[in-house]
């Protein structure tokens, strides 16, 4: 991969992951969801606004029925997780009984996913498994089972494939990292 640069806001990145290796990989995701969602009609809830790339990528990949909701949440504000779950809006689906993966563009200190997860989990869902494009598990503050896990990286700041610092880099379609 040609190693390009990008400068967004203050900060400059370089290519990490390239949108074929993301390609790749999700591919492979769907291979794992589609044997073990067969027949199930799973709901994929994802979270907003990162997750929206990889979403609508992997849920192209599920072959069976399956159905797509949305939630907001956040915890960031900059480059640094602010530690605090700010809002929640969406999850209109009727989640009772229902086998659920929450799809993440990437989980960090795991905050935000832990939180979820418990007002998740109050729903009496049939199942959750979390789907993430990235996970830093150097970062991890919190006991998760990732069960469907892209890439795992070091602890830097990413943008890119939906991922953003302060609003910008969502649209680039590979993965870049900040340049210290
Ligand atoms: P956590 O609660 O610390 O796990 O952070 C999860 C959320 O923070 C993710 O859904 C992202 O929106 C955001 N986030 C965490 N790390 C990064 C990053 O490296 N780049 C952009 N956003 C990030």
């Amino acid at each position: 991969m040609d190693n390009k640069t990008v400068q967004l806001h203050d900060l400059n990145f370089s290519t990490s992951i390239s949108a074929e290796k993301i390609a790749e990989r999700v591919e492979q995701l769907g291979v794992d969801l589609n044997l073990d969602y067969e027949g199930k009609n799973p709901i994929f809830i994802a979270v907003l606004n990162g997750a929206f790339v990889f979403t609508a990528d992997l849920v192209r990949q599920f072959k069976g029925n399956c159905e797509l909701s949305f939630v907001k949440l956040a915890s960031y504000a900059g480059t640094e997780s602010s530690g605090t779950i700010a809002t929640r809006i969406g999850l209109e689906a009727e989640v009772r009984g229902r086998h659920i993966i929450i799809t993440e563009d990437i989980v960090d200190t795991g905050n935000t996913m832990f939180h979820f997860l418990q007002e998740l989990a109050e729903l009496s869902p049939a199942s959750i498994e979390i789907a993430s494009l990235l996970v830093k598990p150097d970062a991890l503050q919190h006991e998760l089972d990732i069960k469907y896990k892209g890439f795992e990286i070091p602890t830097d700041f990413v943008v890119g494939y939906g991922l953003d610092y302060n609003g910008l880099g969502r649209n680039l379609p590979d993965i870049y990292s900040l340049i210290h």
